[in-house]
Formats: C-alpha cells, structure tokens, sequence
C-alpha cells in the first residue's frame, strides 16, 4: 500500500480512570491518532471532555491528537483546544453560524481543519469550502454515543466525498467515524476512506496491537479488491447520497 492509511482509536471507549496508560497503550499497539471526542450535553446528547483533559494527555504521546467537536457554539472553544495541543480540529457545520469563518479560526491556530458530516448532512457544504479544509469527517453513525452499529449509507458518501477530494486536486485526508470494526474497515477503505476512527472495536479487545493489525490487513484486502458496481450497492446506501 502506498498510500497512507491511518488508524485512530476514539478514546471515548478508554478507561477513564487509567486515561493517560490507555492513550499510551493504542499508541504502542500501533495507533496514528488520538481521537477525541468532544460532547457537549447540547449539539449532542452526551458529556464527555473538555480542553484541560487534551492538556493532560498531550504530552504522553507524539501522535496526532484529532479533536472530534460535537458542540454549538463551536468557535470559543477552538482556542483552547488548540493551546491544549491539538493538531486537528474537526467540527460540525450544521454547528456553527459561520462556517468559513470557523475554518480560518482552527487554522490561524495552526491545526488543521476538520469538517464532519452526519449521516443526514448533505455534502453540498464542501461546494464553497473544499480549500479551506485538510479533512472531511464521515459521520456513520448518528453523533452522540460509542459503540453504535456502523450505517451502511456512509459508504456511498464515503465515494462522493473521495470523489469531489479528486476534483480538488488537495491532500484532504478522508475520515470514517462511528461502527467501525475489522469486518467493515475494508469497505470504508475500498469506498475511499483513509483514517478510519474506532473506539469500542479497539478499546473494546483484549489486545488493541492485535486488533489493529487485523484492521490494517482488512484495509489492505478492502483496497485490493475492486469497487462493487452501482447496482450491487445496498439500496439503502444509495439512498442517502
Ligand atoms: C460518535 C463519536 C465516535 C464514536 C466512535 O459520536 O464521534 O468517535 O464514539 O466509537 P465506536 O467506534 O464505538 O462507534
Ligand atoms: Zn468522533
């Protein structure tokens, strides 16, 4: 495989009260990212970490720390992301008032700049902003909760996301969050996904190393393998282009 294709467990399936030994632990087992899922009780349904909790695991570990917000208002809580060591943040259009504007504030912060999409957001934000983001997050399933079951849909818009990256002619990392073990990994990789995010899949196993080749070696099989014609692609795929 030449191409780079990156493994980044959510630690929102860590054990809280050994964070920082689960954070060195994925990253031993062979992790490229942290992703950190951010809830705010309020775009979401759920609570989880803030700012001071990136601060306290940033000087563990050399990787990337990917900062997955899930909240509204998103831009004052950019700065204190980024001063707390992230080096992507990835946000919600839907949640912002400005969403250009929110892009050049992640990155006059020196991060690069995520746009995520839930699995009813339509991709059409991307028409006026595909050169102000480095990713774009694929939301598969609904926001809010780990260990939720991967929604199949995502692949199709996985295809189009990929698709318009092409058009761009940018390095736009494409990332897949949400449901993603080792027996669905080859798909999202084969419909063009390249950092695939997994909480409970990982933190969930008994060996996070093993669990994580295995999950390469499916991303390798996935991409090796042809894409399915249209017309095999699950109706409900399809339907949420
Ligand atoms: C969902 C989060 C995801 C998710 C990943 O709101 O953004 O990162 O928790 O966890 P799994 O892999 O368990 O779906
Ligand atoms: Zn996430």
């Amino acid at each position: 495989m030449d191409k780079a294709y990156r493994i980044a467990p959510s630690i929102l399936s860590a054990d809280f009260a050994r964070l920082g030994e689960e954070v060195t632990s994925v990253v031993r087992a062979g992790a490229d990212l942290i992703h950190f899922d951010v809830m705010d009780n309020h775009y979401v349904p759920n609570l989880t970490f803030g700012a001071m909790v990136c601060q306290a695991i940033r000087p563990l570990t050399q990787a990337a720390i990917d900062v997955h917000l899930m909240v509204k208002p998103v831009d004052r809580i950019v700065a204190d992301f980024a001063r707390a060591g992230a080096d992507i943040i990835t946000f919600h259009p839907e949640a912002s008032e400005h969403i250009h504007r929110t892009c050049a504030l992640v990155r006059e912060y020196g991060c690069k700049v995520g746009l995520a999409f839930n699995p009813a957001t339509p991709l059409h934000y991307l028409e006026h902003l595909i050169d102000s983001v480095d990713l774009i997050l694929i939301m598969s399933v609904n926001p809010g909760f780990g260990g939720q079951k991967f929604i199949p849909g995502a692949l199709t818009k996985l295809r189009a996301a990929r698709r318009r990256i092409e058009a761009s002619g940018r390095d736009i990392w494409l990332e897949v969050d949400g449901g993603i073990n080792a027996d669905n990994i080859g798909d999202a990789a084969r419909a063009g996904a390249d950092t695939f995010v997994a909480g409970s899949a990982i933190y969930g196993s008994d060996d996070y190393a093993a669990t994580i080749g295995r999950m390469r070696a499916r991303i390798a099989q996935g991409v090796s393998q042809p894409e399915p014609p249209v017309d095999q692609v699950p109706e409900q795929a399809l339907a949420r282009v």
